[in-house]
């Protein structure tokens, strides 16, 4: 079976065409490296110790699509490429929505074309409005986004859902992802964010490797059992795995489907910066900040529908996230770049000899 994966190069997607290498799906990934390096590509097929086709290009590119649908009979896709800096969405709209629609609406075109009908969507907890309660399960209510980022997962998910009713045999799935978090257990591929991180794991690296002074904990004073927020944080290597069971679903449903990916357990942020000191015995500097802006206290999901429906549950635990994220960091300390910045110094903030 053939997988055609957009944005393989980048964090989920080198992870999730490992996984699929080690099934013996056939890969075809594309990345256009705005926001990845070739480094990675380079390391999956190390690790999985066998070749597939990679394409530098843009999806928007209608007639390069063409051409590789025209080259390789697609079973399936993944469609990771995307613009996901949140705070940058506020400032450059247009951008993400101009990236973010287009690219999906050329898929989809070029999918009809070629009569490929299954496809799977790189969606977001982020798509949920802020006034459901916990856990949200598939049928809680959407929309309200904070951010045009948010918006752009939203407006995809819809526009694959009316492509999904209009044409007959297709079929989505929308895995909405919750926090991901970790690296391969070889530490040799991993998460790496351009500027200065965004997210709270790839912070807390950085800090532990010596590139950030501290972690600002934003707020402490939500109504969660320690004042910090409180999140799903999932293994990027199980939720890679979620999207092998989700071509497997696809292979016998069809319709748009809707996926909530994440452990069903909750993580303060404080409980968090503990688990990346225990695992890995570096002491994470931290100063309590205010709050921030769009931010909710808690979002967790439900696992009853995934459990049913993919047969599929998340097996490894935040520690060893922690640990693994732990590995990349330390061993690639500027990320795909280490290499060629490998005469600069890392301080690695260490309270023991590890
Ligand atoms: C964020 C995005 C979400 C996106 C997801 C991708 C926002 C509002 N939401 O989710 O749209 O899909 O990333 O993974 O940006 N924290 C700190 N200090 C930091 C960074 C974060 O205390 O330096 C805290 C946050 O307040 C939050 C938790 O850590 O409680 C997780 O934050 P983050 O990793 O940014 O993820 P989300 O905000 O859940």
């Amino acid at each position: 079976m053939k997988v055609f994966v957009t944005g393989g190069a980048g964090y989920i997607g080198s992870h999730t065409i490992l996984e699929l290498l080690k099934l013996e799906y056939d890969v075809v990934a594309v990345d256009n490296f705005v926001n990845s390096k070739p480094e990675a590509i380079k390391r999956v097929k190390e690790l999985a110790g066998c070749d597939f086709s990679f394409y530098e290009m843009n999806v928007c590119d209608d007639w390069q699509l063409d051409e590789l649908f025209t080259k390789h009979k697609i079973d399936c896709v993944i469609h990771f490429a995307g613009l996901k800096a949140v705070g940058e969405s506020v400032t450059k709209p247009l951008e993400y929505y101009e990236n973010n629609l287009n690219s999906t609406m050329v898929l989809c075109e070029t999918m009809k074309k070629h009569n490929v009908k299954n496809i799977i969507f790189s969606s977001s907890a982020t798509v949920y409005s802020t006034e459901n309660e916990m856990p949200l399960t598939e049928r809680s209510r959407i929309g309200g986004c904070t951010n045009p980022y948010g918006w752009t997962k939203f407006m995809c998910e819809q526009i694959l859902r009316d492509t999904a009713n209009a044409n007959e045999g297709w079929s989505v799935a929308l895995l909405r992802y919750f926090n991901p978090i970790g690296a391969h257990e070889s530490g040799k591929i991993g998460e790496d964010p351009q500027n200065i991180p965004n997210n709270i794991m790839p912070y807390i690296a950085q800090v532990a490797v010596g590139r950030l002074p501290y972690l600002s904990v934003f707020g402490d004073d939500y109504d969660t059992p320690d004042g910090t927020g409180v999140r799903d944080y999932i293994h990027v290597v199980d939720l890679a795995r979620g999207h092998v069971a989700a071509i497997e679903y696809l292979n016998s449903h069809t319709g748009a489907n809707i996926f909530n990916l994440g452990t069903g357990k909750g993580t303060s942020v404080l409980e968090l910066v503990s688990a990346f000191e225990d695992a890995t015995g570096v002491e994470i500097s931290r100063k309590i900040a205010p709050r921030r802006p769009g931010d909710i206290a808690v979002c967790y999901t439900s696992t009853e529908n995934t459990k049913k429906e993919l047969d599929w549950e998340t097996e490894k635990t935040v520690f060893q996230a922690c640990a693994d994220t732990w590995k990349w960091q330390k061993n690639n300390p500027h990320g795909y770049d280490s290499i060629s910045r490998s005469h600069e110094d890392i301080r690695i903030n260490s309270k023991s000899s590890s």
